[in-house]
């Protein structure tokens, strides 16, 4: 039977933009869309339209080039937000508004100064205004992840009967723990009324470093769609990391659930993510990190060298990297020489690895790491000629 699917919501041209230093112009955001449409996202969230002139431009840019996924723009409850997003949206096959207001007690009474009623009244009157331009309408409860359960039920409900179709329920500062983010979801699911005409979906940040085990949570608990960005950039610590959900859920078979996205193009859209962004991406960065496919001690080595699963539960070939590296240092041990000598051109009978071993430790002690040119010279120094060219 065939897995139930999770909506990946991609918000990286929006909530992965805002991120200091990381400003893209129009032609930089088409290029990331007409990827990310590739990739099999199922929304891209090009934007805030009235946030800025350019911010428009990039969301009618966008909204012309991609051809299969949804394409969003972000309001304020506001009317103004809401015409502006629309406009911008036009030229798109699939358009959506996602508008949405803070409903935890610490927004109503700071930011909004308003009571809970009103606050209710101003989702509804956005959801419903925007429902006369698009019907695909999402609204975003800010900072659900600290809202009372109870109170957030009864925005969800009034919502849905003004015609939300998908409800994000965003864990804005990041602060749930997985368990109490799959029980908000939960709860939701078991008592809003009309919850079966409308999608939940997960928003969260990463300020504890939970964003991912809290949006896994969300959809184990019944949420059907994730937002989430490449390379988990974002708002402060980020938001959920597209990658890791995609293959947390595709590595979990039991869980039942998977994605549309082709996980072939992990690795090269995070490149193109982290470059046009100049936005570097950790090298421990779990899936798509320089080192994710790497090993360095020489026990693991051995082990990966002898069957790669030892080590690797992911064959790197399904995020479209190339090949484990097997990393030559100082805690190499034989196998992981033999086998790097053997890439670049050296057949080692057992008495020659002795011998390279020893000058290859020399070498290994004076650099952090020893390349493939090290290798030509070790075996220079130990007077062993190239087996093949390679
Ligand atoms: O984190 C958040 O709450 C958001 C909303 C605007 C969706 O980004
Ligand atoms: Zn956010």
């Amino acid at each position: 039977m065939s897995k139930e699917k999770v909506q990946i919501f991609d918000t990286t041209l929006r909530d992965g933009e805002q991120v200091p230093g990381c400003k893209l112009n129009t032609k930089q955001k088409l290029v990331i869309a007409e990827r990310l449409d590739e990739l099999g996202v199922d929304v891209i969230e090009a934007g805030f339209p009235i946030s800025s002139p350019g911010d428009f431009t990039s969301v009618v840019e966008i909204a012309k080039i991609v051809k299969n996924a949804t394409v969003c723009g972000l309001t304020r409850a506001v009317k103004k937000d809401i015409e502006v997003a629309a406009e911008a949206l036009k030229f798109a096959k699939r358009p959506r508004i996602h508008t949405g207001i803070g409903t935890s007690d610490s927004h109503i009474t700071h930011k909004f100064k308003a009571t809970r009623e009103e606050i209710i009244e101003r989702a509804v009157t956005a959801v419903a205004y925007a429902k006369t331009f698009v019907d695909d309408v999402e609204f975003y409860a800010e900072d659900a992840g600290r809202t009372d359960n109870d109170f957030l039920a009864q925005v969800c409900e009034a919502v849905i009967a003004a015609g939300a179709t998908v409800l994000n329920i965003p864990d804005t500062t990041g602060y749930c723990l997985p368990e109490e983010y799959g029980a908000k979801i939960k709860y939701l699911k078991d008592h809003v009324k009309g919850i079966e005409n409308a999608i939940l979906s997960c928003h969260c940040h990463n300020d504890l470093g939970l964003a991912t085990a809290n949006s896994i949570s969300g959809v184990i608990n019944g949420a059907r769609q994730i937002e989430c960005t490449i390379n988990g950039i974002g708002e402060r610590a980020g938001n959920t990391s597209l990658e890791e959900v995609v293959m947390i859920l595709r590595q979990h078979p039991t869980l039942d659930l998977d994605t549309n996205i082709n996980s072939r193009l992990l690795y090269s859209t995070s490149r193109m993510v982290s470059e046009s962004m100049g936005m570097p991406v950790q090298p421990n960065k779990a899936i798509i990190g320089a080192n994710a496919f790497a090993h360095s001690s020489g026990i693991h080595q051995d082990g990966v060298i002898k069957n790669r699963e030892t080590y690797e539960i992911i064959d790197p070939a399904d995020v479209g990297v190339t090949e484990s590296a097997i990393v030559l240092t100082a805690r190499s041990g034989r196998a992981a020489l033999a086998y790097r000598a053997k890439k670049v051109g050296y057949e080692l009978t057992k008495l020659q690895l002795d011998d390279v071993y020893q000058e290859f430790l020399k070498f290994a002690d004076r650099k952090k790491e020893i390349l493939d040119q090290d290798i030509h010279e070790i075996m220079h120094v130990c007077k062993i000629a190239e087996a093949r060219a390679v």
